[in-house]
């Protein structure tokens, strides 16, 4: 169970990502739930097997409110009780409901675990001087959520993993910035000219300057902000992760974007679905070789700069207690 961190908070989903009366399957440290949002907007989040026979709520549909089964159609409100066809009885709670805390449009959840560390305010922060340009990038990946973290946190794979979509030649690191479960790191990488017909691919990489500068802000465990600017203004892109089971884990991006001139507003609204998608084929690849590790390899070699991945072993090592270095 460790290896899933219990007790860290975990952004479930962003409001856009569950639509009104359609229920929807999260799974979150072994554990599958619905989600569904109610007549009032209220979202509610309950064990996805039914207490009848095991169906999928998820699978069902909404009605009034409560969701209901697809098996033989009982409806469960947001407190895990039913009303039995016949006596028209209605039952205690049969399902005991997934605690939820809503911040804005972040649906966070400790799952079924008591918090031992707080939920990180950053989120708010730039969604008030912010707008929500959309989600993207979202993959359920077959590893563990410590290897998708050392690849999220590993600023090597640049030139190797996502060189076929940047060009990226090197990666100078600056800077890294150790504060417990707070950390930043700073690192320029240049890049080769882009080709035309990578152009003609995805026409956002037009807004992609020679060198890219990356700041990255990280949040353990779940959450990494990528602080980037183009010369329509400037963007934050939000990799969110959830350790779905010990063998999975899922992944998304909140990408929210701030532009004060009319040609930015007109280019961030021309280039939005293009930008999104580029982070998706970003993620992908990152998914892709998540794919391609042999787990368990003894690493013989270091290179230089893994610092961010020393931050997530240490991390990982002492949760929940926090290290800071000297
Ligand atoms: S299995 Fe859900 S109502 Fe029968
Ligand atoms: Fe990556």
């Amino acid at each position: 169970m460790s290896s899933m961190l219990p007790g860290a908070p975990w952004l479930l989903a962003h409001r856009s990502m569950i639509k009104t009366n359609q229920p929807c399957k999260i799974s979150l440290q072994g554990n599958d739930f619905v989600l569904w949002v109610d007549a009032a907007g209220e979202i509610q989040a309950l064990p996805n097997a039914c207490p009848h026979m095991g169906a999928m709520l998820s699978a069902g549909w909404c009605k009034q409110g409560k969701v209901v089964c697809p098996f033989h159609a009982l409806q469960f409100d947001g407190a895990g009780c039913t009303v039995l066809p016949g006596s028209g009885q209605q039952t205690l709670p049969l399902l005991q409901p997934l605690k939820l805390i809503i911040q804005n449009d972040f649906i966070w959840s400790y799952g079924q675990h008591e918090p031992v560390m707080p939920i990180p305010s950053i989120l708010n922060e730039i969604a008030s001087d912010y707008k929500f340009i959309g989600m993207t990038g979202e993959y359920n990946v077959q590893t563990d959520l410590l290897s998708m973290l050392l690849n999220m946190h590993d600023y090597n794979h640049q030139n190797g993993t996502h060189r076929p979509l940047f060009e990226i030649e090197e990666v100078l690191f600056d800077r890294f910035v150790d504060e417990g479960y707070h950390s930043d790191a700073y690192y320029r990488m240049p890049r080769a000219q882009t080709s035309l017909s990578d152009l003609f691919r995805n026409p956002a990489l037009l807004a992609m300057p020679k060198t890219l500068t990356a700041h990255l802000e990280n949040f353990f465990p779940a959450l990494v902000i990528f602080h980037g600017t183009t010369f329509f203004g400037k963007f934050k892109q939000c990799h969110i992760f959830v350790p779905e089971s010990e063998a999975h884990t899922r992944t998304y991006v909140l990408v929210f974007g701030q532009t004060n001139s009319f040609i930015g507003k007109i280019a961030l609204r021309a280039l939005r679905s293009n930008m999104l998608q580029l982070v998706d084929q970003v993620v992908q690849q990152d998914a892709d070789i998540l794919h391609k590790i042999y787990p368990g390899t003894p690493q013989k070699i270091k290179l230089n700069n893994e610092v961010g991945m020393d931050w997530v072993h240490r991390n990982f090592e002492h949760f929940p207690q926090i290290v800071i270095p000297k």
